[in-house]
């Protein structure tokens, strides 16, 4: 058994259509959606988005992303005894998704399956994974974040269709002697389920209930400023961790504007936050992984960097993890 756990690659898919806020603006308003680049851009620092073609699956970019974190950390597929893939925009209801990248990628030594915490659903899915290792149950585990929220959108409701995107992001996550994974501290309250869900079921055949995503904006704003902030400064506490020891905050990427306030309640210059919100708008749970693929491939974050990774959306749920890479 070994103490940590460590992340040794990265990797990031996106689908092949990159969709403008203009492009975006002209599609809703043949559907007679008023909305307008510039309201989309300063209101959340969104410019662009990718969006799956029909034929494009969550399944297919999970895979590419894999691929890509297990060229990243130099592994084999069947040297992965672990796929966690966190999702709420699956291929289907079952088998999970988790499993689909198995077979793809050949991962005949792995355990395979998915973990729905929505936006939070990475630093869950990195906590779980973080544990397992540590409890000698995996030795290289993939961990993977992989959306297609856009099937989720009501492209009649102009206060959420701008908003999200689709992508994936994956880290090899390998059994360690040291940190790596300094530590995890995840949240929940199903109490807040009302103000982001996608309450929509399979039942008798029918979809009963509602088939889109729908949210209070203004609720979920207050709520993720308050819980980035406050989970930031649990798990410091907790680890006698000092703020000024922090490279980079890669949390969430749902508003820029969500992000530019957590920064202000934690005394954390602007430049240490990666923002890819623009690029990429909400992809939920892949939204942590895509950024740091990002930051990763620019070469801001290196090994060495103490990094916190903050998750937050529905359930409601929230966390964070540290991580040294
Ligand atoms: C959704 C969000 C961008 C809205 O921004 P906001 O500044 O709170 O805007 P408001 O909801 O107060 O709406 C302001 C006005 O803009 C309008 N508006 C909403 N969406 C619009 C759009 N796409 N285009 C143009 N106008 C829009 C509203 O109807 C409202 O008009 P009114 O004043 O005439 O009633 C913002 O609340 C937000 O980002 N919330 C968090 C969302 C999030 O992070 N979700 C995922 C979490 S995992």
């Amino acid at each position: 058994m070994s103490p940590y756990s460590a992340i040794l690659g990265t990797g990031a898919s996106l689908p092949r259509r990159a969709v403008s806020n203009q492009e975006l603006t002209e599609f809703l308003a043949a559907k007679g959606v008023e909305t307008s680049a510039e309201w989309i851009e300063t209101r959340t620092g969104i410019q662009q988005r990718y969006l799956c073609e029909p034929d494009e699956t969550n399944s297919q970019m999970a895979t590419k992303a894999a691929l890509r974190a297990l060229t990243a950390a130099s592994l084999l597929p069947d040297q992965i005894d672990l796929i966690i893939l966190a999702t709420s925009t699956p291929d289907q209801v079952f088998p999970s998704t988790a499993c689909a990248v198995q077979a793809e990628i050949g991962a005949k030594n792995a355990m395979a399956f998915d973990i729905q915490a929505v936006c939070s659903g990475f630093v869950y899915a990195l906590t779980v994974a973080d544990s397992m290792i540590r409890a000698g149950q995996a030795r290289n585990a993939l961990v993977i974040g992989s959306e297609v929220f856009s099937r989720l959108m009501d492209w009649h409701d102009r206060t959420t269709c701008v908003l999200f995107g689709d992508g994936a992001g994956a880290v090899v996550l390998q059994a360690s002697e040291a940190p790596g994974v300094m530590g995890c501290k995840l949240h929940s309250d199903g109490t807040l389920s009302g103000i982001l869900n996608a309450n929509g079921r399979i039942d008798g055949g029918k979809i009963v209930g509602d088939p889109f995503l729908r949210m209070d904006g203004q609720a979920v704003f207050r709520q993720a400023v308050s819980v980035l902030g406050n989970s930031a400064l649990e798990l410091f506490e907790s680890l006698s961790f000092k703020l000024e020891d922090l490279d980079f905050l890669v949390p969430h990427q749902a508003n820029v504007r969500i992000l530019h306030s957590v920064a202000k309640k934690l005394k954390l210059p602007e430049e240490r936050v990666v923002i890819t919100v623009g690029m990429h708008g909400n992809t939920s749970a892949a939204s942590v992984p895509l950024a740091l693929n990002h930051a990763v491939e620019q070469k801001q974050i290196k090994k060495g960097h103490n990094v916190l990774l903050q998750g937050v959306g529905g359930g409601f749920t929230w966390g964070s993890v540290l991580v040294r890479m």
